[in-house]
């Protein structure tokens, strides 16, 4: 039987059902933040919950000489992502529908990205175990996440909403969504980011992110407390804070103050302008000033980079002392 999760996308693919609408560079963009070699060429990438693709196919363009998979357990958003990557000439890329939990490939992956996907999942730390045994070695896992604090209020708003349309067909929900008046936007993510912003959203994208807001059946945000726990037996070795996202905006963190010249960078001195408390996060353990970052920003998601040892030289300074784990 299908999962309500599955359903659900069945019904409203993330983040377009339209194969007109813009790429999202977002996550191509990044790999220069993250890895010391940024060229991915002979490189397998896997995308993990990959929707309609509108990530994957930006990355699949920006790295020719890489080959990609987008794997997602809903039919209609992958029938938009084969038809988006034909569109755009992307035929680097192969598409396969699997449940993650799941996932049985016989290849390994040099970099795995999981954007917005684990936490809809009922069992999100299954499904980071399967991701990181299709890790190779030196490979990179780029996983998004929301964040507990910065999405309180929407969870609540996302209950309300479940709760005033229970029993009634999914599709209504956004009858319900419109008459709370809430509509859901990049601004609480702190975009635009490299211009990217939901100004030229069209109807049928706004109502797939809002759908995606207000209507999912499962979504489990994390305090970065939870970390520890979330990827305890997950084979992984080693997890680094990569980007924080608030209605404030974007931020690299760069907790030991290494890469200044990185746009949108933030070391834990730049959380308080005294400096009597600058000092005090200074003698404080990793943990605790991560606690106190969340505690500042209010995040709504954040973005890590996880690996086993062989991965974390060929990481950046930045993400190799921006260690929560590991
Ligand atoms: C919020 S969307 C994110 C899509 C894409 N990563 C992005 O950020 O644009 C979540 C996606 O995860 C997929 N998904 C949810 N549970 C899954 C599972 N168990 N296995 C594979 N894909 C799953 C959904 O079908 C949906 O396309």
């Amino acid at each position: 039987m299908m999962s309500e999760t599955a359903q659900f996308y069945e019904t409203f693919p993330f983040p377009s059902p339209d194969i007109e609408s813009s790429l999202i560079n977002e996550i191509a963009e990044e790999i220069p933040l993250i890895r010391s070699n940024p060229d991915l060429s002979g490189l397998r990438v896997l995308e993990a919950g990959c929707g309609t693709g509108h990530y994957l196919v930006g990355m699949a363009l920006r790295y020719p000489k890489a080959s990609f998979l987008g794997v997602d357990l809903s039919n209609q958003s992958l029938a938009v992502a084969r038809r988006l990557a034909q569109r755009h000439g992307a035929n680097n890329i192969e598409f396969l529908k699997a449940s993650i939990p799941e996932l049985a490939l016989s290849i390994e992956y040099d970099l795995i990205t999981c954007i917005g996907v684990l936490h809809h999942l009922p069992d999100p730390r299954a499904g980071l175990r399967a991701l990181a045994d299709h890790l190779a070695p030196k490979g990179h896992m780029l996983l998004w996440f929301y964040h507990s604090l910065g999405e309180h209020g929407r969870m609540l708003d996302r209950e309300l909403v479940l709760l005033l349309t229970s029993g009634e067909d999914v599709r209504s929900g956004m009858d319900t969504v419109r008459a709370l008046g809430l509509r859901h936007s990049l601004a609480r993510y702190g975009y635009p980011w490299e211009g990217w912003t939901e100004a030229g959203f069209s109807p049928v994208e706004q109502e797939a992110r809002d759908a995606d807001a207000y209507l999912n059946p499962i979504v489990r945000p994390f305090r970065f407390a939870e970390l520890p726990a979330l990827f305890e037996g997950s084979g992984l070795d080693w997890v680094a804070l990569h980007r924080v996202y608030s209605s404030t905006g974007i931020r690299l963190p760069d907790l030991d103050g290494v890469a200044p010249e990185v746009p949108g960078a933030l070391s834990v001195e730049d959380l308080f302008a005294d400096e009597t408390l600058r000092s005090r996060l200074r003698r404080m353990s990793r943990a605790q000033q991560t606690l106190a970052l969340e505690l500042r920003l209010r995040p709504t998601g954040f973005a890590l980079v996880a690996g086993r040892p062989g991965g974390l030289p060929d990481c950046l300074p930045r993400i190799r002392h921006n260690l929560l784990l590991g």
